[in-house]
């Protein structure tokens, strides 16, 4: 007897060490349910096709149906000793039914099995992880409706540039997230593809049916080529790059968000429960949630780089260096899903601080922009606009005190086209109202984007 399923030419058990380092129970065991899938369907095609008998598939079946519930109740074992999540699973079976159990892996590898399972693994993943960017998109259109009119700086360079909404705001987000969402949308296409059939690499003899394997597990159609079938990563690679532009946008949110609960800024609090205190100063409320986003960001990208490197330098076909791709593709998932859920919740928990938002907009001489380009509009040349308003800047500056606050005859000395309806353009209502173009900040035109933003979310 030998101790492992394929031993039979070996003359020596194999070295516990090298069992420990091949191994990949501890962390594939995640897919035992798209495993078992899989094998279902497998079977029941291979019954179908007349390659084992009917008995067969039904043994098969009411052991599969055992095993589920023996992983589900946690009476499970797996073992090392079985190497992966397929072997346990097989073994278990065949413990269960016997010969049916045997039967099973006829026309299969595990290399085409493999494949599979993460296909299958990842297409859930996707379907939760487009889910969860709903969530959280929809919670953050409800904060940008209640601050649809609410002003503060708008930055470049992280200094006060011209005033926006901060519904304005939260609707860029809701563009990155959005496009985040297409492009996992769009990787769902190349993972949603079959695989078994290609056996271990060249295909099988038995008289297989592909087409029907593929329906019976949602698949939109077959890996063309068995070589590639079996090889072919580059979807995990996909979605690990898919994960990093989402995880680079959460982490720019973050930084804002981290600026903004900052007291200096104090533009926004967030909700106790989504903060941290300090074991040593009692004074302390921290944003650790936006913190740690920020930080796994740099985890996720790495996942991305580990399979981009992973793939590089490997032949075709299979090579069990693919045995690798699943810790990183399974801690992205994982970190992409766990910041997704609990940044949809943590936005509901955000609230805007208007007060702090419009003194910040005093002090950065938000509305210059404004007044060039009233000048304009009465005739002067925009740059020697500019120049005059720089000079206005410098004069209110030296005063303290905002733009609007200099007296009439102030300002005229700096270009006698000033007139007193130049207050109605100096005043942030009077900027934010005349950006009322579609994708500017005017309050109404940032309700009308809300609006066709829930229309998306709607029938997407
Ligand atoms: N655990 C393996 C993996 O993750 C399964 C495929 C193994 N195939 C093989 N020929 N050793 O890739």
């Amino acid at each position: 007897p030998t101790q492992y399923t394929w031993a039979g030419r070996f003359t020596e058990p194999m070295s516990e060490l090298v069992k420990r380092y091949t191994a990949s129970v501890n962390f594939d065991q995640r897919m035992w349910r798209q495993d078992i899938r899989g094998s279902l369907a497998h079977a029941r095609m291979l019954a179908r096709q007349g390659i084992i008998a009917a008995a067969d598939l039904a043994d098969i079946e009411r052991g599969m149906a055992q095993v589920v519930a023996e992983i589900e109740s946690g009476d499970f074992v797996w073992s090392l000793d079985l190497e992966d999540v397929h072997l346990n699973i097989e073994k278990r079976l065949t413990t269960l039914v016997g010969d049916a159990g045997k039967r099973l892996h006829t026309g299969r590898s595990r290399n085409d099995q493999v494949a599979t399972d993460i296909r299958l693994y990842l297409r859930d993943a996707i379907d939760d992880i487009l889910t969860l960017i709903k969530a959280f998109q929809t919670n953050l259109l409800d904060l940008a409706e209640r601050e649809a009119a609410t002003p503060m700086p708008g930055c470049t360079h992280l200094q006060v540039a011209q005033p926006v909404t901060f519904g304005h705001h939260l609707l860029a987000w809701f563009e990155m997230t959005r496009r985040d969402g297409e492009r996992f949308v769009d990787v769902r296409k190349r993972v949603n593809v079959l695989p078994l059939g290609a056996a271990a690499l060249a295909g099988t003899t038995y008289p297989i049916d592909r087409e029907f394997v593929a329906a019976e597990l949602g698949f939109a159609g077959v890996c063309e080529n068995s070589l590639d079938a079996v090889s072919d990563r580059d979807f995990a690679i996909e979605f690990c790059a898919a994960a990093s532009l989402l995880m680079m946008h959460f982490s720019r949110m973050s930084e804002e968000l981290v600026l903004w609960m900052n007291p200096r800024f104090g533009f926004v609090r967030i909700a106790d429960r989504f903060c941290t205190g300090s074991s040593i100063m009692p004074q302390k409320k921290n944003p650790d949630v936006p913190e740690l986003a920020r930080g796994k960001t740099g985890r996720v990208y790495g996942h991305l780089m580990s399979l981009l490197t992973l793939m590089k330098g490997q032949p075709l076909a299979y090579n069990k260096d693919n045995q690798e791709d699943k810790e990183p593709l399974f801690d992205a998932v994982d970190t992409v899903t766990d910041t997704l859920r609990i940044f949809a919740e943590m936005i509901a928990g955000v609230s805007a601080r208007p007060e702090n938002m419009r003194d910040a907009l005093r002090q950065g001489f938000a509305t210059a922009t404004d007044l060039a380009d009233y000048l304009t509009r009465k005739g002067l040349p925009f740059r020697d606009a500019h120049e005059a308003v720089g000079l206005a800047v410098k004069r209110a500056e030296e005063r303290g005190v905002d733009l609007p606050q200099l007296p009439l005859a102030e300002l005229q000395t700096f270009s006698p086209m000033i007139e007193e309806d130049v207050f109605t353009v100096l005043t942030v209502e009077g900027s934010l109202a005349s950006r009322k173009h579609i994708g500017g900040t005017a309050p109404e035109q940032v309700r009308a984007a809300i609006t066709r933003a829930r229309q998306r979310l709607a029938t997407a």
